[in-house]
Order: structure tokens, then C-alpha cells, then sequence
């Protein structure tokens, strides 16, 4: 059973869906969640989950919570984290650090698209299609390999908030399975 550790800084509806997933699979387990934000909701929801929380101040913290999660987990899912992840993380990490992106990347990626800006993106382009990446992280915003993606239709120049709740919706559904498969792949490979 591989060991998992969420990062978030939001309200954690996605960090909430992994560990309610988590907690009936054979193949992973939630050990810790680690924020940036001490305001975050996602501290109340891991609390109420039974799940370890961290808090720290990525300017003076990174290196020792780098130690934290070496030592407690195999992989590490970012849930709405907003912070850029340092290279020693992504190289400690490397192919064991996922994403998950409210759109189709390439498609509204990088710096600055997160959260609403992506649907507000979306929906000043007039896509008629939307939906969720799943990728592994390197030391670009929203640039490693994809794993899975997800897709909604939209009207043209839907609005921001509705486009927003169809994403949502995916992401809920879709990203605790997409880890799951991809561990039940690495057991695969190991027993061939
Ligand atoms: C989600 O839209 C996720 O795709 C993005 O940040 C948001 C996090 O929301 N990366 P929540 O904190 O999980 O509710």
C-alpha cells in the first residue's frame, strides 16, 4: 500500500474526494496533508477526516518539510496547491508528483491560470469543450507528462461559474481513481 501525501492551500473539496477515496482502496492511503495557508479549509477537512495536517511557511520551511514528506509518503498529489514547487522537491519526487488542472493543458496552462482564471480563459475563447488534466509535475508550471485527462462539453462563452462547477464535478470524480489506476499499473509492472 503506497503512502500519500496531499498538498493544498484552498478550500480542499478535491484533498476531501482523495481521502474519502483513499480511505476504500487496497492500493494507497492519505498519511499527511501539507499547506502553505493557515486560513485554508482544508485543514478543517482533513482534521474532520482523521488525517494528519502541516502547516508551513514555504520561505523559511521547504527544506524540512522536503525531509516530512520524504520520510512519510511515496507520492505526493497537489490539490489546489498555489505554490511554486521547488526543484529539490520535484527531483526528490520525480515521477511520484502529480497535478491536477481545471482544463485540457496544453490549453490554459502555466503561470497565473488557476482557479477562475482558467474558466474565465475558457470561457472569453469560446471553447465548446473543457475538462481536467491529470500530469506529473516538473520544475514547470503545468508541464509534466499528462497521465489523464477529462472532458465536458460547454456552450461558447459560457459563464466562468457554470463552467467552474461542470470542471469540478470531474475533478471530484476523476482524480482519485486516475492515482489509483496508476498504482495498481506500477504493482503490475513489478510482478512482471
Ligand atoms: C481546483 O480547481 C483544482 O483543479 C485547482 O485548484 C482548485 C482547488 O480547489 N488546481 P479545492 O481547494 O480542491 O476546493
Amino acid at each position: 500500500m503506497l503512502k500519500i501525501a496531499i498538498l493544498a492551500s484552498g478550500s480542499g473539496s478535491n484533498a476531501q474526494a482523495l481521502i474519502e477515496h483513499f480511505a476504500q482502496s487496497p492500493w494507497g492511503r492519505i498519511e499527511i496533508l501539507v499547506t502553505n495557508n493557515p486560513q485554508a479549509g482544508v485543514i478543517q477537512r482533513a482534521e474532520r477526516l482523521g488525517v494528519a495536517c502541516k502547516i508551513f511557511n514555504p520561505k523559511t520551511q521547504c527544506d524540512e518539510i522536503l525531509l516530512l514528506l520524504e520520510s512519510s509518503a511515496d507520492i505526493i498529489l497537489l490539490a489546489g496547491y498555489l505554490r511554486k514547487i521547488p526543484v529539490n522537491w520535484t527531483r526528490a519526487f520525480e515521477g511520484r508528483m502529480f497535478n491536477i488542472h481545471p482544463s485540457l493543458l496544453p490549453k490554459f496552462g502555466g503561470k497565473d491560470m488557476y482557479g477562475r482564471y482558467v474558466h474565465e480563459a475558457v470561457s472569453a475563447a469560446g471553447e465548446s469543450v473543457t475538462g481536467i488534466t491529470v500530469h506529473h509535475v516538473n520544475e514547470n508550471y503545468d508541464d509534466g507528462a499528462i497521465v489523464a485527462q477529462y472532458e465536458v462539453e460547454i456552450t461558447p462563452g459560457e459563464a466562468p461559474h457554470s463552467i467552474e462547477e461542470k470542471v469540478r464535478a470531474l475533478e471530484l470524480e476523476y482524480f482519485g481513481p486516475t492515482i489509483e489506476s496508476w498504482i495498481a499499473q506500477l504493482n503490475e509492472q513489478q510482478w512482471r
